[in-house]
């Protein structure tokens, strides 16, 4: 699939002009509220499910079927959609109000919860407690000193017997991380192993981009 490039003049700007005032987090609602609900000013927002997560899912055979699935930071809803329809039961999460009622909108109908909430300080229920957790995109998001943390959070929804599906952009440690998204180096995730999670699998590779976007995607598991 060949995508147009995004526009992520916007987002940036809000994005460097939050981290001035130390604040790395309320940019996003900042960015949806000021959308009103035109989702070509959300740079992320493909209105259709990952092609990554797809293609992972195609591959694999992965059963969704019963399985408590958790999407982190979910945006307008589109993976946490296909989850849903792969089987899922599915709790799909933003930080951004706006975003979530823009996902109730776009889907009525829809079996997924989407809940308003903060990845750092998620409801205590939600600890070990989803057997498929997908994190698409959001740890690039963050700057560099907040994904150790965010990491712990990530790696602590994971059931036992659990999944851990991460995609990402890449680099390499000589690679300048250059502007926002930036692409994570393989051996920040190496802290994910640290929280009780083995690796399956990790794919390094480029994808269908217009240019082509050097991806990581992890599968992690965690131990019974
Ligand atoms: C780059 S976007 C990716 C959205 C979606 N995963 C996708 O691929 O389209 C990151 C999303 O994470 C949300 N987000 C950022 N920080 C968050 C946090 N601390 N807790 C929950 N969601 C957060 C943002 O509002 C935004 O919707």
């Amino acid at each position: 699939m060949t995508t147009k490039p995004k526009d992520r003049t916007f987002a940036r700007k809000l994005c460097s002009e939050h981290a001035e005032r130390n604040d790395n987090l309320s940019w996003f609602e900042a960015l949806y509220h000021k959308a009103r609900g035109d989702e070509t000013i959300i740079p992320w927002a493909d209105m259709v499910p990952n092609p990554q997560l797809c293609d992972w899912h195609r591959r694999t055979g992965f059963d969704f079927q019963g399985k408590r699935c958790l999407k982190i930071g979910c945006g307008l809803g589109d993976d946490a959609e296909y989850l849903a329809s792969a089987g899922g039961s599915v709790v799909a999460f933003d930080i951004s109000p706006t975003a979530i009622e823009w996902c109730q909108r776009r889907f009525p109908d829809s079996s997924v919860t989407y809940i308003t909430a903060d990845l750092f300080a998620v409801p205590p229920a939600w600890h070990g407690a989803f057997d498929f957790v997908l994190e698409s995109y959001t740890l690039q998001v963050f700057p560099p000193e907040m994904r150790q943390r965010a990491m712990r959070c990530i790696g602590d929804l994971v059931a036992p017997s659990g999944t851990l599906l991460l995609i990402c952009r890449g680099r390499e440690e000589s690679e300048s991380p250059g502007a926002m998204p930036w692409p994570l180096m393989r051996r920040e995730l190496q802290s994910l192993l640290g929280f009780g999670l083995l690796e399956f699998s990790f794919e390094d590779y480029s994808d269908a981009e217009n240019p082509p976007v050097r991806r990581f995607r992890v599968q992690y598991d965690r131990a019974t």
